[in-house]
């Protein structure tokens, strides 16, 4: 068992960040439920206890609270704006509303540097978000850092090693916060960096096996890193148990179901069912030009086609799906509210309630480059876990107005010439997501001495760092014209190539 250290969850949305960045420090952390029994928390015998922020009141009735044993277990606590609050006024200090609520940015002066603060300057710019303040120390606390409108904007209990932090360490826009978290776990809880993404793959697999024990499960495989990399680390841990179905839906990129077969025969030796689908997409698409509407044909079809492969199955009791943390809101049960709202999967949503099938999502607790990271130590290439993100309707939303064959071939072909040459040129790592769109757009052109009278082809290109910005990016005039001349030249069918310089907002990446 490693060092553990245990994060109680008041519902914070950073929650899962500071669980992140105590992975990052190589430190082993679970996130448990603010009521967790104190019995459970023993069992686990923590080097240490942080409280999360929440967006509840310490004030409000009904407003969670951890068993106030734990600040009898001898072990450093370290509570985080809400978790300050909640050690504030359950040691028996003073919180009150602050008239003077602090959101964003401000700056903190560092009064005491002691273990918390070491080898930090004495001025930093810390990220804060709370209405309520503490007014009046518990008993054998001290202020150590102070902001403009709170007196205890950090505070510490340093024989009893408590401390508390106004601010939000753990968010980027706290500048060195991390160097405080770590301070934390190294100086204050003496914790080693003993653990590693080779741990959690031992343990995951490990829960994997707990969890499904003898049965069946059944995983809707895209290609893409985050389905890739569930299908793989469920394969290690139930192999023959699991069954991936890949449903060719005729929306793909040029070579993307040869690709897939490729990847599954090189790293995952369990079973594979590719479903051969493009006709009836195709029929069941066919006249329809409104972009939701696309969608939500896409998405029933792919059901229906899933459902029918899962049927020849005989019974099934999972659905394997590689849900990240960031696909997924969860609020914990406060104020009596046991809601847990999960985003639906885009490809397979609504699909483990129709089927009643349990849902095994191994990768819940991750962000994007931690499950690359996992990729890696289970043996995939970069060549798929570098892919740029491709949305479940494939291609069915950058072929604009009515989707045939003819269309769809012309923007493949364009598509993987564009991307060969960004990968040639070492542009493509360097974006969000790049791509072409088929437009449904004629233009006079003119070949030899022929006139053409052929489609237009956009390229898009963006910056972003999670796809709620972007950009359009500055790709050098010698790649574009290297990409549009090989487009008209071996594209049958396009004539003419433009690029798409529109951000987002208040454009959108995708055309449709
Ligand atoms: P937009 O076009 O909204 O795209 O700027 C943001 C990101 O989401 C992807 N996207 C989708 N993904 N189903 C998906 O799974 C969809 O219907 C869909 N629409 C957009 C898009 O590729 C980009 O990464």
């Amino acid at each position: 068992m490693p060092q553990t250290i245990i994060v109680l969850d008041f519902g914070s949305q950073y929650t899962q960040v500071i669980a992140r960045r105590i992975r990052e420090a190589s430190v082993y952390s679970k996130v448990l439920p603010f009521n967790t029994s104190i019995k459970k928390i023993r069992e686990l015998s923590p080097s240490g206890i942080v409280l999360s922020g929440g967006p509840a009141s310490v004030h409000s009735k009904g407003s969670p609270k951890p068993t106030k044993e734990i600040f009898s277990l001898g072990v450093p606590i370290l509570g985080i704006c809400y978790g300050l609050q909640l050690m504030g006024k359950m040691l028996e200090g003073e919180v009150k509303s602050s008239k003077l609520r602090e959101y964003g940015r401000g700056q903190l002066n560092i009064l005491r540097k002691g273990s918390l603060f070491r080898g930090l300057p004495n001025i930093l710019t810390v990220w804060n978000s709370h209405g309520d303040c503490l007014v009046k120390l518990p008993k054998g606390f001290k202020a150590i850092a102070e902001t403009e409108n709170s007196a205890y904007a950090a505070i510490e209990n340093q024989e009893m090693k408590f401390y508390g932090l106004q601010f939000h360490p753990e968010v980027e826009h706290s500048v060195r916060g991390v160097e405080i978290l770590t301070n934390f776990l190294y100086k204050i809880c003496k914790c080693k960096r003993d653990w590693g993404m080779n741990d959690f793959t031992i343990s995951a697999i490990q829960e994997i096996q707990n969890t499904v024990g003898d049965k069946k499960v059944i995983l809707g495989l895209s290609g893409g890193v985050d389905s890739s990399v569930a299908a793989a680390l469920i394969d290690r841990a139930i192999g023959k148990q699991l069954t991936c179905i890949f449903v060719d839906n005729g929306l793909l990129r040029k070579n993307e179901r040869e690709q897939v077969k490729d990847l599954f025969k090189k790293h995952i030796p369990g079973k594979l069912i590719v479903s051969s689908a493009g006709q009836l997409f195709l029929r069941k698409l066919k006249g329809i030009t409104d972009p939701e509407k696309k969608r939500k044909i896409i998405g029933r079809t792919f059901i229906e086609v899933f459902d029918s492969e899962v049927k020849k199955l005989g019974k099934v009791d999972f659905l394997a799906q590689g849900t990240l943390y960031p696909d997924v809101i969860e609020s914990v049960p406060i104020q009596g509210n046991p809601s847990s709202l999960i985003k639906s999967h885009h490809n397979v949503g609504g699909l483990p309630k129709k089927m009643k099938l349990s849902l095994l999502e191994p990768l819940r607790e991750l962000f994007k480059d931690e499950v690359r990271e996992l990729g890696r130590s289970l043996g995939l290439s970069d060549e798929v876990l570098m892919r740029h993100p491709f949305p479940g309707p494939g291609l069915g939303v950058r072929v604009l107005g009515p989707i045939t064959s003819l269309n769809l071939r012309i923007l493949k072909d364009a598509d993987a010439i564009f991307i060969q040459e960004l990968l040639k040129s070492g542009w493509y790592h360097k974006l969000w997501q790049a791509f072409c769109v088929f437009l449904p757009v004629k233009s006079v052109g003119v070949m030899g001495d022929e006139r053409t009278y052929e489609n237009v082809i956009s390229l898009r290109a963006v910056t972003s760092s999670d796809a709620m910005t972007a950009d359009w990016a500055k790709l050098p005039d010698r790649l574009l014209r290297k990409v549009s001349s090989r487009i008209i030249n071996e594209v049958k069918g396009a004539n003419r190539v433009v690029y798409d310089i529109s951000s987002k907002p208040p454009s959108t990446i995708e055309w449709e």
